[in-house]
């Protein structure tokens, strides 16, 4: 049963408790509802992931009461300082870079060296943030192909029993999703929203580099700075050949050097996907062979991830 809650202490402390257990909890923000998990916790992520049945691990927003716990996760230059000055709390989401110190699940950014991070202006976000006290990760909060909701109904609609709880908090002021900046290169607009792009240009004194429609990296293998193994990634293996390291699932791959779920719980292999891939990666000698995923449920997801680290690579 997903729990209703009231914006008030009783219920938003019922809210932080909820998402200190690994819970999922959907709150309104000003531009649409969020689908809020502990951005620090594997787990807590894979469910989002699950809960949205996304069939990709789409980098995730991370957001975060104020601009001091902003900085414990991401690196701020002048750009990104005189933003989120102008524009924070709002909806204004930034790409910068990992800070070294962040301790966000690796699902999050989709195992990427930067992080999209927002401060969300609506009260109920706010108050959430501050008594929770950690990042906390939101898409926003409808199935994977849905429209965003603006309502805690909409929110109910979708994803009743999938998740924990909603905090009720009326209608969204702003009703699109937040602007994204990207501030890893060129300063950059990754998706129009809620904040006009022509504010930020007025802010930061230069013209936003504009991707074409189609042109936006949504998907983490279509952006050049992705992780990707650099020993030789094998799918479907039943068994590891000389040399390689096997990465296993499910009870048929108990001799694996890692096995992502040894009950065949897609959720906990999602959790330790990118960590697995790392740890394969330092160990491998000749390569990293895979058990073969089902294609169901997060499966997709694990595997559209796998079939991305092991495509030839572009040479350079
Ligand atoms: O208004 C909003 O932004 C809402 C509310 C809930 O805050 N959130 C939202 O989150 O729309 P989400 O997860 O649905 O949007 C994430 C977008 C994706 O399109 C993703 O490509 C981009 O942010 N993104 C996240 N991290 C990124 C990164 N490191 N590099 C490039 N793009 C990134
Ligand atoms: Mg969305």
């Amino acid at each position: 049963m997903t729990e209703t809650l009231t914006p008030d202490p009783q219920g938003l402390a019922r809210a932080a408790r909820l998402l200190s257990a690994g819970g999922l909890v959907a709150f309104p923000t000003e531009t649409v509802y969020g689908l809020g998990g502990d951005a620090r916790s594997d787990s807590a992520v894979a469910c989002i992931f699950a809960a949205k049945g996304r069939p990709r691990f789409n980098p995730l927003i991370v957001h975060v009461g104020d601009l001091e716990m902003a900085r414990t996760i991401a690196v701020f230059d002048d750009c990104a300082e005189r933003l989120a000055a102008a524009f924070w709390p709002g909806p204004l989401t930034l790409v910068l870079p990992l800070a070294a110190s962040a301790s966000l699940s690796p699902l999050v950014t989709a195992d990427l060296p930067s992080v999209a991070v927002r401060v969300p202006a609506h009260p109920v976000a706010r108050s959430l943030l501050a008594v929770f006290g950690h990042p906390i990760a939101a898409p926003s909060a409808n199935r994977s192909g849905r429209v965003s909701p603006t309502r805690a109904e909409h929110v109910r609609e979708e994803l009743r029993c999938r998740i924990a709880a909603i905090v009720e908090g009326g209608a969204c002021g702003v009703g699109l999703e937040s602007t994204i900046i990207g501030l890893t290169g060129e300063p950059a607009l990754l998706r129009p929203g809620g904040l006009p792009a022509e504010a930020v240009e007025a802010c930061i004194g230069r013209a936003l580099v504009r991707s074409l429609p189609g042109e936006v990296p949504t998907a983490p293998g279509q952006l050049a700075s992705h992780y990707a193994p650099a020993a030789a990634v094998r799918l479907d293996a039943t068994a590891p050949e000389a040399g390689e390291f096997w990465i296993g699932f499910g009870a048929a791959a108990a001799s694996a050097d890692l096995n992502l779920s040894p009950g065949g719980d897609l959720i906990e292999a999602a959790a330790n996907l990118f960590h697995f891939l790392r740890e394969a990666d330092r160990r491998a000698r000749s390569g990293i062979a895979v058990s073969p995923i089902p294609d169901t449920g997060l499966g997709r997801a694990i595997n559209d991830r796998l079939r991305r680290a092991a495509a030839p690579r572009p040479p350079g």
